[in-house]
């Protein structure tokens, strides 16, 4: 009598003779697919990270100031009177690059021959006005509501000034005989210098 075969599909052999693995083939083929769908996400993430970086790189600058040359130290004679030096660079917004123009002015001096320069910015920490420097007092003077400083940038009479901080210092390097500023402005009206 002839014996029915019990499983009507036997597995497959491959042309190796050797029995196919399915699950391991759709192991494979699982492992595979991630593997590619991780490369893809790194493809992709890489230049959108580049291209954020670039595109928000300006705004990070905004908080930096400028370094501008604004003088030779033999333009600053050592006797401690302030002078005014206008501030020219290439002003720069958010994504765009200006050129050059004035931007603001700088008060400097230097107290010895050897003593290295001093900067404040001539913009008046109370409402923004433009302060002198007057020979005749000694002082700096805003024309607005007449707050006074020192030649080092020190209010006189705090207590009753309409300014709420000394005048603004600006960070000086000298650099082969050349004053450079990193020149900045700050908020107006309150007792701490920040930058705006
Ligand atoms: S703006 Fe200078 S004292 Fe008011």
């Amino acid at each position: 009598m002839q014996q029915k075969n019990p499983d009507p599909s036997p597995p497959q052999a491959d042309p190796t003779g050797r029995p196919h693995d399915l699950e391991g083939s759709s192991r494979r083929g699982f492992l595979y697919n991630v593997f590619a769908g991780v490369i893809g996400l790194v493809a992709l993430a890489v230049p959108l990270t580049v291209g954020l970086l670039t595109f928000f790189a300006p705004l990070r600058r905004r908080s930096e100031g400028t370094l501008v040359r604004v003088a030779s130290v033999a333009d600053i004679p050592p006797d401690g009177i302030p002078r005014r030096f206008p501030v020219v660079a290439r002003r720069r917004d958010a994504w765009s690059l200006y050129p050059p123009e004035p931007i603001g002015a700088v008060f400097l001096r230097r107290t010895s021959e050897d003593a290295p320069p001093e900067a404040v910015s001539s913009i008046c920490p109370h409402l923004g006005c433009a302060v002198d420097f007057r020979d005749n007092l000694g002082r700096y003077l805003c024309p607005c509501h007449n707050s006074t400083w020192t030649a080092d940038g020190s209010r006189v009479e705090p207590a009753s000034s309409p300014s709420p901080r000394d005048l603004d210092e600006l960070k000086v390097e000298v650099k082969r005989g050349q004053v450079w500023v990193d020149y900045q402005k700050f908020r107006n009206g309150i007792s701490e210098q920040v930058p705006v």
